[in-house]
């Protein structure tokens, strides 16, 4: 795949708060592809969305976008991303949302026809077509943030770059903007890199995940292999018993994995070497239902930070 855009030995310092924000951060970012940026607060996240998108300059390090310094070709660079910020609006508060999607849709030099037909797709998509002809300062949170990502989608871009674009988004609006932005990667490839810390977002649209801490990149790799890096060695197995004897049994014979008990389950937690023997152990009881669970997003999420 094609390289898109390249951060290389980026580094930016606040004076007014002498926060070394990026410490010496590179990553490229394919035609394509869809990265999850993530890392705890005050990680960098936010400082790295502003520079990609030409709010911030670094210090040192250069940016380059199809080769070229996005500093330098500021002007045409722009009309080829879309950024959204979730706590921000680019969009008008006091007009229309319909007439806000206009202006902006003129700012990028679209057509009118064009901007109409595309801001009805999308909110048709986003299950915000009711509220074209109100106010954005009368919307809810959610309301909002999902005009935002019309807003950010308007002039096609190449690149997306997402600052936590599902603040305040509901469960099935969040699914409706996965769905949209799967679509858009998919029918015109566009590229996106998403920071977030809602773990469904990450689940849903990461490809691969650059994970930082402190400004610097402590890992970049596909999305199954993070897991496996921070993910522990460990399945939770539960165990559920139709019968009080065969129940007993069990925890008896298995009291070294037992993590908890409700009722007559038995929850248990098993190093991968060490499922061969209890799994030898298992033939041996009856009456149960055995259910192996999947390793929580989140729990790795919480291992990958405090790494
Ligand atoms: N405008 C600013 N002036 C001074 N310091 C800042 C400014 N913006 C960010 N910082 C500091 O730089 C560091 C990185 O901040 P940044 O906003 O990039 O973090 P983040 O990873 O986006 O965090 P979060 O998950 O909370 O959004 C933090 O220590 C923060 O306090
Ligand atoms: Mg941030």
């Amino acid at each position: 795949m094609t390289v898109l855009m390249e951060f290389i030995k980026v580094s930016k310092k606040y004076r007014k708060s002498d926060t070394l924000a990026l410490d010496g951060v590179s990553f490229e970012l394919k035609e394509k592809e869809r990265i999850a940026y993530l890392g705890p607060n005050g990680s960098g996240k936010t400082t790295t969305c502003k520079i990609m998108s030409t709010v911030l300059y670094p210090d040192s390090g250069k940016v380059l976008f199809h080769r070229q310094n996005i500093f330098k070709m500021r002007k045409e660079y722009l009309k080829k991303i879309g950024v959204m910020f979730g706590n921000k609006t680019k969009l008008m508060e006091n007009i229309k949302l319909q007439d806000a999607f206009l202006l902006l849709g003129h700012i990028y030099g679209l057509p009118e026809k064009d901007i109409k037909k595309k801001v009805f797709y999308y909110a048709e998509r986003l299950n915000v077509g009711h509220l074209l002809d109100k106010r954005l300062r009368e919307f809810s949170l959610g309301e909002r943030t999902k005009s935002e990502l019309i807003g950010t989608l308007l002039h096609d871009p190449e690149m997306l770059i997402l600052d936590e674009p599902t603040i305040g988004v509901d469960i099935i609006s969040r699914y409706e903007m996965y769905e949209l932005l799967k679509d858009i990667n998919k029918t015109r490839g566009t590229s996106i890199l998403i920071t977030s810390h809602n773990v469904e977002d990450i689940k849903e649209l990461a490809e691969r995940v650059i994970l930082i801490n402190k400004g610097k990149v402590v890992f970049d790799g596909g999305f199954p292999e993070f897991k496996r890096r921070f993910g522990v060695e460990e399945k939770d197995v539960v165990l559920r018993f139709r019968n009080y004897t065969e129940f007993e049994k069990a925890k008896q014979e298995l009291s070294g994995f037992v993590k908890r008990i409700e009722g007559v389950n038995l929850h248990l937690a098993i190093r991968d070497e060490e499922m061969p023997r209890v799994l030898n152990k298992l033939v041996s009881f009856q009456d149960y239902e055995i259910l192996i669970k999947e390793k929580d997003l989140s729990e790795i999420l919480r291992r990958s930070f405090s790494a």
